[in-house]
């Protein structure tokens, strides 16, 4: 019997993640093992809650006894690790707790592989990443898994650093490895410091629509359902040792994806044509802003035949829907921590 323990599994990608494979695989057994930070919240994961084969352990990479602790007692046969400080922004305010999550974390989490699993080909270590590893691209050009690595912020730096750090396991120990690099995603229950969904929150609140720099930067946009049932498929049918990227061949600037938004939030709150879009307002531009991220994943269509499954339009609809109908949600994780963030991140 597999008992797959998923890293991060309370916050956003993580949590459409563990509702895919608890219900799709009755016969596995799931332990979400999450530190609940400002990013982690339960209250995403009630409808799993009852699920005979799902548990969720509280905690925290960085602590290896809290690793251990949840080896041994559920007899963990595979990872799919998710858990990282996410957020760009933050990790310019204080890169610091990006290289503890994200690379020491990822470190003690291989080494705990490393002490429990005898024989390291027979189990599966899934590090899921982003395609910020790559760097910044001009006009043209995709990001293919052949890119060489170039990251800029903080955040890509301790996620290529982690990158790195699971290849080397796999060279050096045979440990049994997958690596996906994802594009941006989108989708219910993603925290609102994120474009989209702070984006969705200040229009409704009336506040600001904060563009940084000239709101030309371009990013590819996937639907988080279509990263979670890509991650499904590699984790099943992926080879040891490769990396997938993921992404959806749909590029748009931030200020006309905003401007998109702006629209359907007119047409769902029946504002009149153009009202939103007012509030947009430009501001500094974040510091060292990667100008375009867009992602060949023709390797993950032609050998595990994915494919996005929505389109934008569909997927962003879904999505302000999802928002304006779960307010209660929004409220309750901006509630804390959040507000000052807000407050020091959006200063003028
Ligand atoms: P998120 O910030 O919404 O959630 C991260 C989760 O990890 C939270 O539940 C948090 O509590 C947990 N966590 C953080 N530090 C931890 C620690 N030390 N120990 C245990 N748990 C900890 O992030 P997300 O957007 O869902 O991203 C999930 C993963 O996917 C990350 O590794 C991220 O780098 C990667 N990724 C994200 C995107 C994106 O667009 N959001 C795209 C590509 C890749
Ligand atoms: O590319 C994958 C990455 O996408 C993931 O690895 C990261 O975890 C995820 O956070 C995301 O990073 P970005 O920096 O691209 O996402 P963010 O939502 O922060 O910003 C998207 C774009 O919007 C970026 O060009 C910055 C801009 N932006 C963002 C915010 C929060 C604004 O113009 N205004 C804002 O207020």
């Amino acid at each position: 019997m597999k008992t797959i323990l998923i890293t991060g599994g309370a916050g956003f990608i993580g949590s459409h993640v563990v509702r895919r494979m608890v219900n799709r695989y009755p016969n596995f057994n799931f332990v979400n093992f999450d530190k609940l930070t400002y990013a982690g919240n339960l209250e995403t994961l009630a409808d799993v809650e009852t699920k005979s084969n799902y548990t969720f352990v509280k905690g925290d990479i960085c602590n290896v006894e809290d690793i251990n602790d949840v080896f041994s007692t559920y007899k963990i046969t595979d990872v799919i690790h998710l858990a990282a400080e996410s957020h760009v922004d933050r990790s310019i305010s204080g890169p610091m707790e990006f290289v503890l999550s994200n690379v020491v974390g990822t470190v003690n989490l291989m080494n705990v592989c490393k002490a429990h699993w005898t024989d390291l080909s027979n189990h599966i270590f899934y590090h899921i990443s982003t395609d910020e590893v790559y760097g910044s691209l001009g006009q043209e050009g995709l990001f293919e898994e052949t890119t060489a690595y170039d990251p800029r912020s903080p955040y890509s730096a301790s996620k290529a650093s982690s990158d790195h750090f699971v290849r080397a396991y796999h060279h050096t120990y045979g440990l049994n490895i997958r690596i996906s690099n994802c594009s941006n995603n989108y989708g219910s229950h993603q925290f609102p410091e994120k474009l989209i969904p702070l984006m969705i929150h200040n229009a409704v609140e009336g506040k600001d629509l904060p563009i940084y720099g000239d709101g030309l930067n371009v990013r590819d946009w996937l639907w988080v359902e279509d990263h979670a049932s890509a991650i499904d498929l590699i984790f099943h049918e992926g080879r040891n040792g490769e990396t997938y990227n993921i992404g959806g061949l749909n590029e748009w600037t931030n200020i006309d994806l905003v401007k998109r938004l702006a629209t359907i939030i007119d047409q769902r709150l029946g504002r009149a044509e153009g009202e939103t879009a007012k509030q947009i307002k430009f501001i500094k531009d974040r510091a060292g802003h990667d100008r375009r991220y867009a992602i060949d994943a023709s390797k993950l269509e032609a050998e595990l035949n994915w494919k996005p499954s929505i389109t934008f339009e569909e997927g962003l609809d879904k999505t302000v829907d999802w928002y304006l109908n779960n307010q209660q949600w929004v409220k309750n994780v901006v509630s804390g921590e959040y507000q000052t963030y807000y407050e020091n991140q959006y200063k003028s």
